[in-house]
């Protein structure tokens, strides 16, 4: 998995994971309307799917290859080790930024690995299975999105995510509209919204 690093002027690392078919790229427009002044790590998934670029390699649709989503998982979290010790900047103010497969992948890491980053921003998102991990998510604020006529995310797939995230502790924002597993524009104001009370909340230095 390969990343960029862009430096910004504040405290903040956005970390970006694009969707299948995207690139390092794909996000940043989203990144700049949300948090122009954050830094950037932006991935890129090593997998490619009929010339599409992933972050986990899968069997079909919702099919999860579950060793590639644990590869996958580990590298995420080796660089951001990495660049939180290259770059002097601080885990507990990443926020991990993602659509689709990159959202799952964010949402898994979470799920998966003790870590200092607490905040993500998840476009459409799934419950992907996979992971019995059980330790507390109590120090997490999440915001999650979903459409409510999205061929690959079901109501009952994204309830029963938002529940494991929950019953885990994990503070949850949710935001539904009446499309599909596109992002709109109200979705990014509501996203830039929950972006600002962080800010806030977090007391950020
Ligand atoms: C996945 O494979 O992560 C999900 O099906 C979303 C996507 O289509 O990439």
């Amino acid at each position: 998995m390969d990343y960029f690093y862009q430096k910004g002027t504040s405290l903040t690392t956005l970390v970006l994971l694009h969707g299948t078919g995207g690139d390092r790229h794909s996000l940043k427009s989203i990144a700049a309307a949300i948090a122009p002044a954050a830094n950037l790590v932006a991935l890129e998934g090593a997998v490619l799917e009929a010339g599409a670029r992933r972050f986990f390699k899968r069997h079909g649709m919702n099919q999860f290859d579950y060793e590639s989503l644990t590869e996958a998982s580990l590298a995420l979290e080796n660089i951001l080790l990495t660049v939180s010790q290259t770059k002097d900047l601080p885990l507990e103010q990443f926020v991990l930024l993602g659509y689709s497969n990159g959202a799952n992948l964010a949402s898994y890491f979470l799920q998966q690995r003790v870590t200092p980053v607490c905040s993500a921003i998840l476009f459409h998102p799934m419950a992907l299975g996979g992971t019995n991990e059980n330790f507390s998510l109590a120090t997490k604020n999440l915001w999650l999105s979903y459409g409510a006529h999205d061929p690959f995310v079901t109501a009952s797939n994204f309830k029963q995510l938002i529940l494991q995230l929950t019953q885990r502790g994990a503070g949850v924002t949710c935001f539904r509209h009446d499309e599909g597993h596109r992002i709109t524009v109200a979705e990014l104001a509501a996203a830039e919204k929950f972006w600002q009370t962080l800010e806030k909340t977090q007391n950020r230095p």
